[in-house]
C-alpha cells in the first residue's frame, strides 16, 4: 500500500495523440456489422478510467454511460483515502441494503437495448470504486441475462475484489471473458492490451429488433413478427430479463396452449386465428395456432414463414407437455450446435456455423469462442 500511494504521486497519464494512430478502423466496422448493441458505463474519479472508454469506443461501436456521484466535489482520496474507505466500509458492512450504497445521479437510460455491456470501473482499496457499486447494485435485475465485461483500473494492485464484487453485485450476467487490469504502469499500452481483450469476449451476436422474438422448441427456434400492443411491450420487457419457458398441451386440433406463469395487458378482440398466429388467451395463457379458431383474443404475433404442415411438426401437434421457450435471441440454439458438432480443431467457423475462408476477416467461432481476427 506504501508503495501504491507513494507511486501514485507520480502517476502520469499516457499520450493519447499517439494511441490514435494505431486505431485499425476495420475491426470496429467488422464488430460493429456483427455483434448487438453494445454499452459502456465506466465511473472516474481521475480520469484513467474515461481514458480507457475513449479508446474501447474507438475500437467498438458503443453507446457510453458515465455514472456520477450524487455529492458533488467530493475529494475521496483526502486524508489518506479516508471517504473512500469510509464508503467502501459502509457497503462491506451491509452489502444487500440499498442504503448502504453512496447516491449517484439517476440513470435514465433502458438497459433493454443492449445485449453487451462493458463496466469500465477504477480499483478503491482491492475494492470496486463504491460509486460503481452503487449503479451495479441498482440495476444488476436489468442486467440479468445480458453478456457483460469488465475493465479495471488500478495503480498497481490486483483486481481479484473487483472481479469478486461484480460477481456479487450482478449474480445472473453471462461474463463475456476474463476480466481485463490496467494499472499505472501498462496504462500507456491501454490500445493493444484492449485489442487483445476484445479477441477473447464472447459478445452476445444478434441485434435485438424489438418486433421479433423466437420460439424454440426442441433446439429449432422460429422467429415470431410481434403486433405493436401493451401485452406485445410488456412481453418484450420481460424477455429482457430473462427466456420464459412454458409447457404447452394440444387441443382441439388447431393449437398448442397453455399458462404462461404471469399476466399481460389484454386487447381482446374477436379474431379468427390462422395458422401461425400466437396469441394470448384470457390474459395469461399462450395458444399457437397450426389450424384456426374464432375466439376473443389479444393478437400476439405470427411465426415467420412456415407452411401448416410445417408448423404441425415444429409445433409437435396433437402432443402434450411440450416445453416452448420464448426468448428475445436465437443465437443460443445455433452457437451450441456449432460447439458440438464442429469445434473439434482450430478451425474458424463463422456464426451461421460454416467454414470460414482462409483471410477473411471479422467475428469468427474458434474452439467454442468468439474471436475477432
Ligand atoms: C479511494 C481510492 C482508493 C484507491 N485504492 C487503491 C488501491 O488499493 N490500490 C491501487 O493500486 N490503487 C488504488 N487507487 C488508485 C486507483 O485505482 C487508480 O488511480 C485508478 O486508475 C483510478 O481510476 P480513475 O482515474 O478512473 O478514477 C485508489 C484510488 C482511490 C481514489
Amino acid at each position: 500500500m506504501l508503495l501504491f500511494l507513494a507511486a501514485m504521486l507520480f502517476c502520469c497519464c499516457s499520450d493519447e495523440s499517439e494511441l490514435k494512430a494505431e486505431v485499425k478502423t476495420d475491426v470496429k466496422a467488422e464488430a460493429a456489422a456483427n455483434i448487438g448493441k453494445t454499452l459502456v458505463v465506466y465511473y472516474s474519479y481521475t480520469a484513467h478510467c474515461r481514458e480507457i472508454v475513449n479508446t474501447l469506443t474507438s475500437r467498438i461501436e458503443a453507446d457510453v454511460l458515465e455514472i456520477q456521484p450524487a455529492q458533488k466535489g467530493l475529494r475521496y482520496e483526502a486524508n489518506g483515502y479516508a471517504l473512500g474507505t469510509e464508503l467502501l466500509n459502509a457497503i462491506n458492512d451491509n452489502p444487500d441494503d440499498a442504503n448502504s450504497y453512496p447516491a449517484i445521479d439517476p440513470v435514465t437510460i433502458s438497459l433493454g437495448q443492449y445485449q453487451n455491456i462493458i463496466i469500465v470501473t477504477p480499483l478503491w482499496w482491492s475494492q470496486m470504486a463504491a460509486i460503481m457499486q452503487t449503479y451495479l447494485f441498482q440495476s444488476a435485475s436489468q442486467m440479468a441475462g445480458k453478456h457483460v465485461g469488465l475493465i479495471v483500473s488500478s495503480h498497481s494492485s490486483g483486481i481479484s475484489g473487483v472481479v469478486a464484487d461484480a460477481k456479487r453485485l450482478l449474480p445472473d450476467v453471462t461474463w463475456m471473458g476474463e476480466a481485463l487490469w490496467i494499472n499505472a504502469s501498462n496504462h500507456s499500452r491501454r490500445a493493444s492490451l484492449i485489442e487483445n481483450w476484445l479477441g477473447t469476449l464472447d459478445f452476445a451476436t444478434e441485434q435485438t429488433t424489438m418486433d421479433k422474438m423466437y420460439i424454440t422448441i426442441d433446439g429449432q427456434a422460429q422467429s415470431v413478427t410481434l403486433e405493436d400492443n401493451t401485452a406485445t411491450r410488456a412481453l418484450l420487457e420481460r424477455l429482457q430479463q430473462a427466456p420464459v419457458t412454458v409447457t404447452l398441451n394440444s387441443s382441439g386440433d388447431f393449437e398448442i396452449w397453455g399458462a404462461l406463469g404471469f399476466s399481460l395487458p389484454t386487447n381482446n378482440e374477436q379474431i379468427y386465428a390462422q395458422p401461425g398466429d400466437v396469441i394470448l388467451y384470457n390474459g395469461s395463457n399462450i395458444c399457437i395456432f397450426y389450424g384456426t379458431n374464432s375466439w376473443s383474443y389479444t393478437r400476439l404475433g405470427k411465426i415467420d414463414g412456415l407452411s401448416e404442415s410445417e408448423l404441425r411438426s415444429f409445433l409437435k401437434a396433437g402432443e402434450s407437455g411440450i416445453s416452448v421457450t420464448l426468448s428475445l435471441r436465437s443465437d443460443q440454439a445455433s452457437i451450441n450446435t456449432v460447439k458440438s458438432e464442429k469445434l473439434k480443431d482450430n478451425s474458424c467457423f463463422t456464426l451461421q456455423g460454416t467454414l470460414a475462408q482462409a483471410g477473411h476477416k471479422g467475428i469468427y467461432i474458434k474452439n467454442g469462442k468468439k474471436v475477432i481476427l
